[in-house]
């Protein structure tokens, strides 16, 4: 397990890149598993997460290429159907790409997945949409096989309970290759869903609708070879957006999308924050002391969920009261009892936490509880009076592409050490 550890203090301020964004790449890697071919992927974030897909597509039979953010996927030599255990577990995002084995395979196998703890997170949407999609399911040893009754997938309707992004997903991929049309009603609107349509129809398929939330797919006999560039990550936009913020920072944020941060940016601005948004860049400078705000995680195109811990960490040390409502994941708070161990006085209340601003937070060992609370704890550690070492990075390390050495290059003061 590595650790970072990190002097607060410094102001970050300079130029930084936003890579290639994880909650698209996912999807897309697994969507390479349609096409019995080679796929060229550019702008792949080079994190956990993504390797540890490149190994599923590996253990199925696939090949992967990577040079840099370059990363070329071969499924023609695809035999196997059954994603290993062990992979499952590890990630909760490999459920996606039974969607796309199905599509293709007509027949998939896998456990109940795994990934940050951060509620039940449960799968019933996906499996009921592959139900609709004319798949039986079977369960035993805690292992679930899919199956199509027909020659392939039948395409439906399907009426989505909750808009799901993944479920969203996963419809999308298992209906491509579907013979009729599928239409997914209450689908998620999220910006990583558009950038699926487009990868997917570059490929050939017949795909409307993705960003509202009625998608509609025509299924194609099959699908050809391309290259496609992967949207910027919007989730580590709006973390260098807090970054600078809590340290009082300026920075200028590049190859990102700033409209898929409208809400951080409105909210950031509430308190205070100068910014200035141009094509592909923002600029943020930040006051001496942020103003608090309140905050509610919505589906998109409301406040992401993944940038609740991060904000939250933020207005540890604003000027009053912040309140935080957190309506898409039942236990997202567990890096709270971390960040009031550095100072904070944060107290959660069901889906509510309150944060009273304190003007200090003191550097203290902590240890990372999930992907986004972990990146949190990293905030408070830059601003915090003294040394903080933070535990279990492996989890930040899922998504963050080289996130210490972005820090470091902004001038903060982090350090990333391995235990053996
Ligand atoms: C995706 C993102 C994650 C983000 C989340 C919400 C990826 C790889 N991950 O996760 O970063 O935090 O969207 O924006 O893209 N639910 C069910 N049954 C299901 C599926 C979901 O009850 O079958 C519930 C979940 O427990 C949760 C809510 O629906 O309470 C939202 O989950 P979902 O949108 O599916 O999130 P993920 O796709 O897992």
């Amino acid at each position: 397990m590595s650790s970072y550890i990190i002097k607060g203090g410094n102001k970050l301020e300079g130029t930084v890149t936003i890579s290639g964004s994880k909650n698209a790449a996912l999807p897309i890697i697994a969507g390479c598993i349609l096409n019995k071919g080679k796929t060229i992927l550019y702008n792949v974030p080079n994190i956990h997460d993504t390797q540890m897909m490149y190994e599923i597509i590996k253990i199925l039979g696939g090949t992967v290429q990577k040079k840099k953010n370059k990363v070329i996927i071969d499924t023609s030599k695809i035999s196997k159907y059954e994603i290993p255990d062990i992979l499952m577990h590890k990630m909760r995002s490999s459920v996606i790409i039974v969607g796309a084995i199905l599509g293709r395979y007509r027949t998939a196998t896998f456990s109940y997945p795994g990934g940050c703890d951060i509620g039940a997170r449960p799968i019933d949407l996906h499996l009921k949409a592959f139900e609709k999609l004319g798949v039986s399911m079977s369960k035993s040893y805690g292992k679930i096989t899919c199956e199509c009754l027909e020659k392939g997938v039948i395409g439906n309707k399907i009426d989505l309970d909750f808009p799901s992004v993944g479920a969203t997903e996963n419809s999308i991929l298992a209906s491509v290759l579907a013979k009729g049309k599928t239409v997914i009603t209450n689908a998620a609107r999220e910006p990583e869903i558009v950038d699926l349509q487009e990868f997917l129809n570059k490929m050939g398929a017949k795909i409307e609708g993705a960003g509202t939330d009625k998608i509609e797919i025509e299924g194609v006999r099959e699908l050809k070879e391309i290259s496609y560039n992967i949207m910027p990550d919007r989730i580590e936009t709006g973390t260098f957006l807090c970054l600078a913020a809590i340290t009082g920072g300026k920075l200028q944020i590049e190859k990102t999308n700033p409209n898929h941060v409208t809400p951080v940016i409105s909210k950031l601005e509430e308190a205070g924050c100068y910014i200035e948004v141009q094509k592909e860049k923002i600029k943020i400078e930040a006051p001496k002391r942020l103003k608090s705000i309140d905050i509610k995680t919505m589906p998109y195109p409301g406040f992401p969920t993944d940038m609740q811990s991060i904000m939250a960490a933020t207005f540890t040390v604003a000027k009053g009261t912040t309140l935080i409502v957190e309506n898409i994941f039942e236990s997202r708070y567990k890096y709270v009892q971390e960040l009031n161990k550095m100072g904070a006085k944060i107290t959660v209340e069901g889906k509510s936490a309150i944060i009273r601003g304190t003007r200090k937070l003191y550097g203290a060992n902590i240890k990372a509880t999930d992907l986004r609370g972990g990146a949190a704890l990293v905030l408070a550690g830059l601003v915090a009076k003294g040394i903080t070492v933070i535990e279990n990075i492996e989890y930040i390390l899922r998504g963050y592409e080289g996130f210490d050495e972005k820090i470091r290059k902004l001038g903060g003061n982090i350090e990333i050490t391995k235990a053996f």
